[in-house]
């Protein structure tokens, strides 16, 4: 369903997931007068502290979702593994934005890439995987070092095994536990940087300046803004936020990383969500990225993504969030702490901006 008009304030947002970026989207909707009402099952939900109402129940309890959907005027999600189920059932009867279409493409890796592929735009080479024959195959498709990816459900490295010349595909297939997959060849990057970029319901398109992205054991640890990009990419790389954009008729925000490669820019994977190397645009832009998210699908206008600072956004995992005291007291630098009830090792607990004005 699409939307009638744009939301006034005062209109309720129902936000799938109860994590840090369903949190940043309920703070910045409230700075616009919109309230948040959170959809989560039982667990660690710091999103439920900021906002206006929550339900806590499973993804596949009708009654508690049609009690969701009679209480909200939008939806929205914050995670891309929603249930197809749960979409349809909430897309038939509210606007549910991102549609359920961009869910079943990026749920998916090998529907992604194929998606990607067709529209023109470069991706690693990559085949699909179901068993230790199709693998053997597929290794000999794509040539040289490979990425075993299951095609559903990864996450921060999660489901993803790098495989040598000379492995061999059965052993690497039962050691792998035999989930429908794709692989695809090593890259050999210059840099990954990413795009964040918002639609709207008109058609409106904003895209935030690049940055330059750091992963440490898969997790991403840093983004940088500016990346130090030639602005032939920064702009192939806005142009193919765009394109994607467009075929998918896209509302709200989305998050594309990629690859800058010698031969140019290819895409690694698209989140139909706001995006964890998006978070500097919180301080360091007029309008940040949760801020234009909601916008984007209550039907406002697209805010601009004007940026005043160089910034660099560095993620708190763990046990680093305990030093909140001296990060506290670094100057021109933003502490932002996502209030997890537990630290685990490599979890996002939060994340710091530090500034570097731009003069003008
Ligand atoms: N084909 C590839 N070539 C080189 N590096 C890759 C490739 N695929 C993934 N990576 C590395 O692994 C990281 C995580 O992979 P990604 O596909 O983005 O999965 P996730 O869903 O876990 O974020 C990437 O950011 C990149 O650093
Ligand atoms: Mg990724």
């Amino acid at each position: 369903m699409r939307l009638a008009q744009p939301l006034p304030p005062g209109s309720v947002i129902g936000i799938l997931g109860g994590g840090q970026l369903g949190r940043m989207l309920a703070l910045a909707a409230a700075r616009l007068g919109l309230k948040c009402h959170i959809y989560a099952p039982k667990g660690d939900n710091p999103a439920f502290d900021v906002a206006f109402a929550h339900t806590e129940a499973p993804y596949d309890d009708p009654p508690a979702l049609e009690a969701f959907a009679d209480a909200i005027d939008v939806v929205t999600y914050e995670f891309e593994n929603v249930p197809a189920e749960t979409a349809a059932f909430l897309g038939e009867r509210l606007p549910l934005a991102p549609g359920a279409e961009v869910l079943a493409i990026t749920q998916d890796r090998l529907t992604e890439k194929s998606f990607l592929s067709e529209l023109g735009i470069g991706v690693a080479p990559f085949a699909a995987v179901d068993d230790e024959f199709s693998l053997e195959w597929a290794l000999g498709k794509v040539s040289g070092p490979a990425i075993l990816k299951t095609r559903r459900l990864g996450y921060d490295g999660k489901g993803q095994l790098r495989i040598e010349a000379g492995d061999d595909p059965a052993a690497v297939w039962v050691n792998f536990g035999g989930a429908p997959s794709i692989v695809e060849r090593v890259v050999a990057f210059e840099k990954e940087i990413s795009v964040i970029a918002a639609r709207g319901w008109d058609g409106a398109f904003a895209a935030y300046d690049v940055p330059e992205n750091e992963h440490e054991d898969h997790i991403l640890r840093r983004s940088t803004v500016p990346a130090k990009i030639t602005p032939e990419d920064a702009r192939a790389a806005h142009a193919i936020a765009r394109t994607i954009t467009t075929k998918l008729d896209y509302v709200g925000i989305i998050g594309v990383e990629m690859f800058v490669t010698q031969e140019g820019v290819l895409v690694n994977e698209i989140a139909p969500r706001v995006h964890n190397s998006g978070h500097w645009t919180i301080d360091a832009c007029l309008v940040s990225q949760f801020e234009q998210h909601i916008r984007a699908i209550a039907g406002w206008p697209l805010g601009d993504p004007f940026r005043y600072s160089d910034v660099v956004m560095t993620n708190l995992l763990g046990d680093e969030a305990a030093g909140w005291s001296t990060l506290a007291s670094r100057p021109l630098t933003a502490l932002h702490l996502y209030g997890k009830a537990e630290s685990r090792p490599g979890r996002k607990m939060g994340h710091v901006n530090r500034l570097t004005p731009r003069q003008p």
